[in-house]
């Protein structure tokens, strides 16, 4: 995994879209003070205008503010860190010492942080859709770029988020917590609040890697 935007100068407060995505990692540790309601409505209006099925629009957004309501919640999201995520990620740590094994060490702290702290980041936005088969991928497919606009709007609005959907290991618990309606489900948990580091680049392979020219015999020149 490289670097993909080292070559180039970042400026942390373009609103340049192209900036936007290059600087829009998972902000994982947030300060707890409050984000006005209004940067919230933006970033639901940024959500609306994303592509979805049929324009059927049956998404559905939970913004939680109630810190009862978070706290009941995160019990479950860290029980899945520690039952199936971290296992997991153990599994899959480089086993040289070296950069690779620093950065998996670095990530997982983030990770860890986030679990411990879920609860804290002052907004979620749940992001449901409602109908009878809501929590089927084909519904999915018509929530995450919706999900995807709000990271992008709470980027260019200086907030940090994640997209989280760990919960989903426990949805019925969680989605209970929630009270969700029955014919509602949730497909990802996303914390927001100001950062309390710095927005920086994406780690990404390069294009070369995984875009090809009429056939996957040949990369993508770009
Ligand atoms: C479907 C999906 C589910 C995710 N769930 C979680 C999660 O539960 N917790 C978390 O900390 N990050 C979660 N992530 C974020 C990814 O770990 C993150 O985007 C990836 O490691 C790349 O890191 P970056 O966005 O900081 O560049 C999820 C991402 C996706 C696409």
């Amino acid at each position: 995994m490289t670097d993909t935007n080292t070559e180039q100068a970042i400026d942390l407060d373009s609103t340049d879209l192209f900036d936007i995505q290059r600087t829009m990692r998972a902000m994982r540790r947030l300060k707890p003070d409050p984000v006005p309601d209004e940067l919230i409505t933006k970033i639901l209006e940024a959500g609306l205008c994303a592509p979805n099925g049929g324009n059927a629009q049956k998404w559905r957004f939970l913004v939680v503010k109630d810190a009862a309501i978070k706290k009941s919640v995160q019990p479950y999201y860290k029980r899945a860190y520690d039952e199936v995520q971290k296992p997991r990620h153990d599994a899959q740590a480089p086993k040289e010492p070296g950069p690779a094994l620093d950065q998996h060490h670095r990530n997982e702290a983030a990770i860890e942080y986030l679990t411990d702290h879920f609860h804290e980041a002052p907004v979620w936005i749940v992001a449901c859709a409602e109908g009878a088969n809501s929590a089927s991928a084909a519904t999915g497919a018509s929530v995450f770029p919706a999900v995807q606009n709000m990271l992008l709007a709470a980027r260019a609005l200086g907030l940090g988020a994640t997209l989280t959907a760990r919960h989903v290991t426990f949805r019925e618990e969680v989605e209970k917590l929630l009270g969700l309606p029955d014919n509602v489900g949730s497909f990802a948990i996303l914390p927001i609040g100001y950062p309390v580091g710095k927005f920086g680049p994406t780690r990404r392979t390069p294009v070369s890697d995984v875009a090809f020219l009429d056939s996957f015999d040949q990369p993508w020149p770009g």
